[in-house]
């Protein structure tokens, strides 16, 4: 089997890589372990920036989600009982998008379908060869039967787990890594959600947020300790540990109801450099994590997705390879501004086991936050997602 880019793993990054060059007259191949189905049943990423939104459109996958999705021209944060309305299309003149990494990938699944895209469902031993050459390939078993893909260049678009990060010898890679002592218990619910806009908040208790996928289906996410199992957190545990990190008026309007997913997610912030090995490029969580606050996670996967997409574009096209050169610092650019912001809100908004003047400190930063228009425009900027360039 021969294609232009193998890509590895059929998540949103590969789905929306293998989309766009496909309208560029690159053929692609994903490879991806999983079965559609399990791929669709993960519950994660629920806020897009701009940027992915424009790029869903472009691709032709944004009829749904401008039906579907939800404008969101804000978020409220709060700590306690204080609470701060940030008003983006104010602060910074854009929105953000609320619409399911789940239908997301629905989208992008059936547009690759529509236009008989090649997605190869269950490979496994997914194997990358010679990524340093000019012809490098990708092996995999179907079936129990072996196969061999070759290739121009290899997306590796596999996730935190997948093997192409792992494919870069040791000592050409650098790894920036902060594992956090919580992660995250989040429950999706067939309730109302609790507010039009998102709800980050601060509490001593710990985080919590309230999110939603649309008016009759909400996603609420508390912190919980790293060694928590969810079967340590009954449906009637959850809730109440939600309401008590809530400001009470929110508190005494959230329904609730039976949870029809609930997962532990840990919390990460990991960085791999460079992101490149002569044909092989990492994409998304392959090469990066971000913790959830602040939602970047997916939308930074977009981001990556647009620069190699845009470069692989201009080489099929002029044969130049300055842009492939580039992808790895362009976009390991806009990461750390992410990584930085995530890291940021993280600290400000979760419990640590910290001294007590730390802790005094974060209150000072919230402070600062709800009293400065300046302040609350940074993070309004941030919020929304940074320029693509
Ligand atoms: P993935 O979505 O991980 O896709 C990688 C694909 O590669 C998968 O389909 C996988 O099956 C496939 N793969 C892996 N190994 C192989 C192999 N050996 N061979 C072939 N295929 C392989 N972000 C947010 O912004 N908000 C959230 O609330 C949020 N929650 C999250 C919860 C969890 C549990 C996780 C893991 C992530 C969460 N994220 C969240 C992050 C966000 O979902 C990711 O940033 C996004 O999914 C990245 O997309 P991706 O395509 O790069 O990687
Ligand atoms: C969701 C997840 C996030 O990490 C976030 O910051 C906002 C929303 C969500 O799943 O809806």
């Amino acid at each position: 089997m021969k294609t232009q880019v193998a890509i590895i793993g059929g998540g949103p990054s590969g789905l929306l890589l293998s989309q766009r060059l496909h309208l560029a007259g690159v053929e692609t191949v994903i490879l991806e372990r999983q079965t559609r189905d399990y791929v669709l049943s993960r519950i994660r990423a629920g806020v897009l920036e701009q940027g992915l939104a424009d790029q869903l459109r472009q691709a032709g996958v944004g009829e749904r989600m401008d039906r579907e999705g939800e404008v969101h021209e804000g978020t409220e944060i709060t700590f306690e009982d204080h609470r701060l309305h940030i008003n983006f299309r104010e602060l910074v003149g854009k929105t953000v998008m609320v619409y399911g990494q789940t239908e997301v990938t629905r989208d992008l699944y059936k547009a690759r379908d529509d236009m008989q895209g090649t997605i190869i469902h269950e490979a496994q031993d997914v194997a990358l060869h010679d990524t340093d050459t000019d012809s490098p390939y990708v092996t995999f078993t179907k079936d129990g039967e072996e196969h061999r893909l070759d290739c121009d260049f290899i997306a590796g678009c596999d996730g935190f787990h997948g093997p192409s990060r792992k494919s870069i010898p040791a000592d050409k890679l650098r790894v920036y890594e902060k594992v956090y002592p919580f992660g995250w218990l989040g429950v999706l619910s067939e309730t109302p959600p609790v507010s039009e806009e998102l709800i980050y908040s601060g509490h001593p208790r710990g985080f919590a947020l309230c999110s939603l996928r649309s008016r009759t289906l909400s996603r609420y996410y508390v912190q919980v300790s790293s060694q928590d199992k969810v079967e340590d957190w009954s449906d009637d545990r959850f809730w109440e540990e939600l309401k008590a990190r809530l400001p009470q008026d929110a508190a005494d309007r959230l329904v609730t109801g039976p949870s029809i997913e609930k997962s532990i997610a840990p919390l990460r912030s990991f960085v791999a450099e460079p992101m490149t090995h002569g044909r092989m490029f990492l994409v998304g969580d392959s090469a990066h994590i971000v913790p959830p606050t602040g939602a970047k996670g997916l939308n930074l996967a977009a981001s990556d997705v647009f620069y190699l997409s845009t470069a692989l574009i201009s080489y099929y096209k002029t044969g130049a390879e300055t842009e492939l050169h580039d992808y790895s610092a362009k976009a390991l650019r806009r990461i750390w501004l992410a990584e930085r912001f995530s890291w940021w809100m993280t600290t400000l908004l979760h419990k640590f086991d910290e001294e007590a003047f730390d802790v005094r400190v974060k209150r000072a930063e919230l402070d600062f936050l709800m009293s400065s228009r300046a302040a609350q425009a940074a993070l309004a900027e941030n919020y929304v997602g940074l320029p693509y360039d």
